[in-house]
C-alpha cells in the first residue's frame, strides 16, 4: 500500500514508521522544514526507545520518506492518515481541531482515485462526518472513504504499543475502506490483533471512553491511597487485592502524584466538553479531573510536612521530572505543580531527570539541574522522587544520604520499601503506606 501520513509528530512518526515496517511504502509529511530536514538524515525529534532505529532502517530500505509537500504525496497515496496536533482550546478545555481541519483542506485538494482518509489524531464525536464534508465541499469529485482509526499508544511503549495492540479500533461507513484498513493492518491481523470495526462516531468516542476510563483507574487509586494513609493500610496491597480480580484487572492501579502527559488531561477534558454539548454530562470524568488536578497541587503540601512543616530556604532534591519514565516530554507533568508549590513556601529547587532536562528549563523558574541523582543529593534538605526512571530504582542509598544535610526521602511513587530506607537512616514517606510497614518488614525479612 501507498500511505501519506500528515503531520510527523509523535503519532505520526510512530505511526509511519511502523506502518513502513509491515512493507508499505510510506512518506511523512510536515510543514516544518527543519523537523523534515533533519529527519530526512535519520535525526528523530523526540526521544521514544527504538524509534530512531526503527526510522533509519526503514529510510535504508526505501520505504520510508519525509517530505514537505502534501500534495505529491497524497495524489499518490491508497491511505491518507491525519495525525497532527488537537491541543486543548485555551480556555474552554475543547479539543482545537484548526490544524486537522486545514490538513483536511489541502489533502482534499491533491486527492487523486480512490483514497482513504483517516483520522489518527484524537478527534471528537461527529469530526469525521465534518472531515468528509469539508473534503466534498472542497473537492466533490473526490472519491473518497473517511475512516476514524484512533491511536491508544502509550509513549516509552509506542513501538510495542503499534506492534503489539490488544486491539485496532476502526469506525468507517464504506465497504471498500474495510478491505483497505485490513489491507494495511495485515501483520497484525496476522498476529491476531482483533480488527474491531464500528461506525465512525463509535470509534471517535471509543478512544475519549478508554483514556477517561484510565484516568479514573488511577483517579480512584489514588483516592484510596489517601484512606490508606488515614486508616493505616497499605495501597500496594489494596491494589494487589482488587486487581487479581479479572473483572478490575491489575493494571493502572499504581498509586502516585496523579497522572500527567500528553492525553490524559487533554482527553479527560475534552470528554467533559462533549458530554455537556450533547447534553450528556460525564459526571465521573469531570470529578476525575478536578480531583487529579486537586491532587498535583496537594503534594507539595506532603512533601513540606515532610520536612516538618516548613521548607523556606530549604534545599529540596527532585528526581524526575518529565511526566512518567522513558519519554522526554514535560506536558502537564506533576513535578511542574510539585516545583511550583515548594518554590512557593519558599524552597530552593534542584532537579535532575535522564531526557526531560531541556524541556523542563523552559517551563520552570529558578530550578537548579543537576548531572546526576547524587548531585541533586548533595547538601539537600530532602528528596523528593516524582519520576520512577530505572535508574531511580536502584541508587546507593549509603551514598546517597551522606551526601544530603537532612536524610528526608518523599517517594511519591512507591519505588522503595519503607523499612529499607529506613534501615538506611533516612526519614521516609510515601504514597498510601503505613508509617511503621510492620508488615512488609517481617516479609521481607523472612525473606533475607
Ligand atoms: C496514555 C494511554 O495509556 C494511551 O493508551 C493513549 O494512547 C495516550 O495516553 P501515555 O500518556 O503515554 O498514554 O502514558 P501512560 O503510561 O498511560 O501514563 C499516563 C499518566 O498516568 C502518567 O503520568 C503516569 O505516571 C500515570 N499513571 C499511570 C499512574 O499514576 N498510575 C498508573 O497506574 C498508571
Amino acid at each position: 500500500m501507498k500511505i501519506a501520513v500528515v503531520g510527523s509528530g509523535y503519532v505520526g512518526l510512530v505511526t509511519g514508521a511502523c506502518l513502513a515496517d509491515f512493507g508499505h511504502e510510506v512518506v511523512c509529511i510536515d510543514k516544518d522544514q527543519a523537523r523534515i530536514a533533519s529527519l530526512e538524515k535519520g535525526g528523530i525529534p523526540i526521544y521514544e526507545p527504538g524509534l530512531s532505529e526503527l526510522v533509519n532502517a526503514n529510510i535504508v530500505s526505501e520505504r520510508l520518506a519525509f517530505s514537505i509537500h502534501l500534495s505529491g504525496a497524497v495524489s499518490r497515496a491508497d491511505v491518507v492518515f491525519i495525525a497532527v496536533g488537537t491541543p486543548s482550546r485555551r480556555g474552554d478545555g475543547h479539543a482545537d481541531l484548526s490544524y486537522v481541519y486545514a490538513a483536511t483542506r489541502e489533502i482534499a485538494k491533491a486527492l487523486s482515485g480512490f483514497t482513504v482518509v483517516v483520522t489518527k489524531s484524537t478527534v471528537p464525536v461527529g469530526t469525521g462526518d465534518e472531515v468528509a464534508h469539508l473534503i466534498k465541499a472542497e473537492n466533490p469529485q473526490a472519491d473518497v472513504a473517511v475512516v476514524s482509526n484512533p491511536e491508544f499508544l502509550r509513549e516509552g511503549a509506542a513501538i510495542e504499543d503499534f506492534k503489539r495492540p490488544d486491539r485496532i479500533v476502526i469506525g468507517l461507513d464504506d465497504e471498500r475502506a474495510r478491505e483497505v484498513m485490513t489491507e494495511v493492518y495485515r501483520p497484525l491481523y496476522l498476529n491476531q490483533a482483533p480488527l474491531l470495526f464500528t461506525d465512525r462516531r463509535t470509534a471517535e468516542l471509543t478512544k475519549y471512553a478508554a483514556n477517561a476510563f484510565l484516568a479514573m483507574k488511577i483517579t480512584f487509586i489514588n483516592e484510596v491511597a489517601d484512606l490508606c494513609e488515614a486508616t493505616g493500610a497499605n495501597v500496594q496491597d489494596v491494589a494487589r487485592g482488587i486487581g487479581l480480580d479479572n473483572r478490575i484487572g491489575a493494571k493502572f492501579l499504581h498509586a502516585g502524584p496523579g497522572y500527567g502527559g500528553s492525553c490524559f488531561p487533554k482527553d479527560t477534558a475534552a470528554m467533559v466538553k462533549i458530554g455537556q454539548d450533547f447534553g450528556s454530562p460525564m459526571r465521573l470524568v469531570e470529578t476525575t479531573v478536578s480531583i487529579n488536578d486537586q491532587r498535583k497541587r496537594s503534594m507539595a503540601r506532603k512533601i513540606v510536612a515532610a520536612c516538618g512543616g516548613d521548607v523556606r530556604g530549604r534545599t529540596i532534591g527532585v528526581l524526575g521530572l518529565t511526566f512518567k519514565p522513558n519519554t522526554d516530554d514535560m506536558r502537564e507533568a506533576p513535578s511542574l505543580d510539585v516545583i511550583r508549590g515548594l518554590q512557593d513556601r519558599g524552597a530552593k529547587i534542584v532537579a535532575f531527570d535522564p531526557q526531560g532536562m531541556d524541556a523542563a528549563r523552559g517551563l520552570t523558574e529558578n530550578v537548579q539541574f543537576a548531572d546526576s541523582a547524587y548531585d541533586v543529593a548533595d547538601g539537600a534538605d530532602a528528596i523528593v522522587l516524582i519520576t520512577e526512571w530505572n535508574e531511580f530504582r536502584s541508587l546507593d542509598l549509603d551514598r546517597l544520604k551522606s551526601a544530603m544535610h537532612m536524610p528526608i526521602f518523599v517517594d511519591l511513587r512507591n519505588v522503595y520499601r519503607p523499612h529499607e530506607l529506613r534501615r538506611h537512616g533516612f526519614s521516609y514517606v510515601s504514597i498510601g503506606r503505613p508509617e511503621q510497614d510492620l508488615k512488609g518488614s517481617a516479609l521481607t525479612d523472612a525473606a533475607e
